[in-house]
């Protein structure tokens, strides 16, 4: 189990390797913005990590992030909750202006198959 915690907010047991946006939705009850569905292009999905933020990040995600010039902010669908992290939510439905959250996640990272880099 990891432990995800929202800044400001409670902490909630998580099954190691989740995806923390899943995670975000599932565990925690936020109403995370993942508009893409977790394929890693909207990054509507984007959090700000206070403690735990991992080293690696996916190909797609450095990609995207890189392509947007967004710095400061993680992808929560390019993430798992493979340790204890502390997280800033930064996107959310309330207050969006959109219709819904986004589509289904699904259970493994997308898009396949995931390489990791280095963070940045
Ligand atoms: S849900 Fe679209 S980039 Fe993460």
């Amino acid at each position: 189990m990891a432990k995800l915690t929202i800044e400001g907010g409670e902490s909630f047991d998580v099954a190691e390797s989740k995806r923390l946006v899943r995670a975000l939705v599932e565990d925690a009850g936020v109403d995370q913005l993942h508009a893409c569905g977790g394929k890693g292009r909207c990054t509507t999905c984007k959090v700000e990590m206070v403690e735990g933020e991992p080293d690696k990040m996916t190909k797609a995600e450095a990609t995207v992030l890189s392509e947007r010039g967004l710095e400061g902010i993680r992808l929560s669908c390019q993430m798992l909750c493979d340790r204890d992290m502390t997280v800033r939510v930064v996107s959310r439905l309330e207050g969006s202006g959109r219709s819904d959250a986004g589509g289904a996640v699904a259970d493994e990272i997308e898009p396949a198959p995931v390489e990791w880099v280095d963070r940045g």
